[in-house]
């Protein structure tokens, strides 16, 4: 009998659960026997694993966050962690991994599978900037409240006539800020991969009023830190323990530089973890449940190695090489599509 073990890796997001479901339930048609990792890499290398019945994930496909639990653990950097990686596998019977993770867990992922580990990988983050897929589990359901809050400040920009700064998450892309500000109707969208100045931005907020406008949604990506503004509103980061930027607070700072240059004022609001909690939507639910089966597939099939991807309206294979320390940035040209509609709005 077949045992394959599945774990979550990196920050957690909407949707995880509906994956590990099926991958347990289209495991058990298989007769495979799936055992769940605890707490992503550091479950396989201190052994603490559960095994994973179609009852213990009975309940589990609309509940946020993951049953598993996540760590940001890199796998390799202790080679001694390798070790205790490869004696968990054998003592346990595990002959192949469902690793589900962002950048950083799927990077990881191919160096283990480099070692001779078979494993398949499924794309997640809410930061959709997963090299190969066109969306990664999580994403929508970002999107979705991030849109739902752009509503609510809408309302609120509109009675008091203010300028409201909306700072999203995005690391390193504009996704969210992006596909967010476009369903919300933000009159600005500030995304890593295309740069701004604050100037041009005070300037196109200045036409809106000019024009009548009596306020003002303003999205901002978190990873902003293009070096026209840098001095302006982006001061030195400093890095958390798994090396990531930890940033300062870009919408604060540039709220603050609107409402001096400007002389309207101005609110912040940081949405943060928020995008990253709660219930998934139906299209993370589906996505996840699409990628659970079809991993299984893929290692029923003995084709490892590779990341399952929503590639147009199919799910199909990536190799987890060419996924490995590669982002995927917003096309310029869905950016410039969105602006044309941002700039008739004054
Ligand atoms: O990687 C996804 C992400 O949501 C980023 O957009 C964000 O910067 C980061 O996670 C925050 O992670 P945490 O605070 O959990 O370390």
């Amino acid at each position: 009998m077949k045992k394959i073990a599945v774990m979550t890796g990196g920050g957690d997001c909407p949707g995880l659960n509906a994956v590990i479901r099926s991958v347990v339930l289209s495991g058990s048609g298989y007769e495979i026997e799936t055992v769940g990792i605890h707490n992503g890499w550091k479950g396989l290398i201190d052994s603490d694993l559960e095994v994973l019945t179609d009852a213990s994930v009975s309940d589990i496909l609309s509940r946020g966050g993951t049953i598993l639990g996540t760590s940001r653990i890199d796998p390799l950097k202790n080679p001694a962690d390798l070790e205790k990686i490869q004696k968990t596998l054998k003592e346990t019977g595990i002959d192949s991994l469902v690793v589900i993770g962002g950048d950083g867990t799927l990077s990881a992922a191919y160096d283990i599978a480099c070692k001779g580990i078979p494993l398949v990988g499924i794309p997640k983050t809410i930061d959709n900037d997963i090299f190969g897929t066109d969306l990664t589990v999580g994403f929508d359901t970002a999107v979705a409240i991030v849109t739902d809050a752009i509503d609510r400040l809408h309302t609120t920009a509109e009675s008091h006539h203010r300028i409201m700064v909306v700072e999203v998450m995005g690391r390193k892309t504009g996704w969210i800020s992006l596909m967010g500000g476009m369903a919300g109707g933000a009159d600005i969208i500030l995304i890593p991969e295309i740069h701004f100045t604050t100037e041009e931005v005070c300037r196109d907020l200045k036409a809106r009023f000019m024009a009548g406008k009596k306020y003002s949604i303003v999205v901002v990506a978190e990873g902003i830190k293009h070096e026209d503004i840098t001095d302006a509103v982006v001061p030195e980061c400093d890095r958390d323990e798994c090396g990531h930027e930890k940033f300062v607070g870009v919408g604060n700072l540039l709220g603050k530089e609107l409402e001096h240059q400007l002389g309207i004022e101005t609110r912040v609001t940081v949405l943060g973890h928020v995008q990253r909690g709660g219930i998934p939507t139906a299209f993370d639910r589906i996505l996840g449940t699409r990628f659970g089966v079809a991993a299984v597939e893929q290692i029923v099939a003995g084709n490892t190695g590779c990341m399952m991807a929503l590639q147009g309206s199919r799910i199909g294979t990536f190799p987890l090489k060419d996924v490995a320390s590669r982002i995927k940035p917003v096309n310029p040209d869905l950016y410039y599509l969105v602006k044309t509609v941002m700039s008739k709005k004054w």
